[in-house]
């Protein structure tokens, strides 16, 4: 499969997370790619046949400007200047494509997350292919990943690799 990671990040963990899923999936021999949202291709190259789309909670969703500020206020190095919600508004549909969402937070799985607000947003842009995928829990004491989330994450990243993308996983939109 070609993979095209998507991952926005204020602190540093959602890029952990992607980079260890990204070796999971380079480790069963895939070929991925991973961009920081702000530098993420508008249209989905016509090789890629798995999109994972990562960003982490703010306020149970994913970030807005105001939140992605706030972040800033609370001491992280930069805010991208657009967000997963903005790149999804930009980026053209792909119908058909794989799609899976992942988030980092630091509540528990009971709560709503990015990665379920992302998987809602590309569906209704129209990647119907869009399901939520996994949460990565962050220490809230230390702001950096919990214990085992890296092992995790490349864990799921070896699982994403038996995903079967089917034909239409190549398929160029038709609308
Ligand atoms: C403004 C703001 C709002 C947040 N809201 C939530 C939230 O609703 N639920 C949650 O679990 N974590 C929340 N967090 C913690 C973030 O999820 C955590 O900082 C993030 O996972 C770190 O990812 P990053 O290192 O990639 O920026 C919030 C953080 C900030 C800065």
């Amino acid at each position: 499969m070609g993979v095209l990671i998507v991952c926005e990040s204020s602190f540093g963990n959602t890029r952990h997370v992607a980079e260890a899923i990204g070796a999971g999936l380079a480790r069963r021999g895939h070929q991925v790619e991973l961009y920081p949202v702000e530098r993420a291709p508008r249209e989905i190259p016509d090789d890629v046949t798995l999109l994972l789309v990562g960003s982490p909670t703010h306020n149970m969703a994913m970030t807005t400007a105001e939140t992605r500020a706030k972040a800033v206020a609370e001491g992280a190095p930069t805010a991208p200047t657009i967000g997963i919600h903005e790149w999804i508004d930009l980026v053209t549909p792909r119908r058909a494509l794989l799609v899976r969402t992942f988030d980092t937070r630091t509540t528990g799985a009971f709560l709503p997350s990015a990665a379920r607000d992302a998987a809602r947003a590309l569906k209704s842009n129209g990647f119907h292919g869009a399901k939520t995928g996994q949460s990565f829990q962050v220490d809230p004491r230390t702001t950096g990943l919990a214990d085992g989330e890296l092992q995790r994450a490349h864990e799921w990243g070896m699982a994403l690799a038996d995903l079967d993308p089917g034909p239409a996983g190549t398929t160029p939109p038709t609308t």
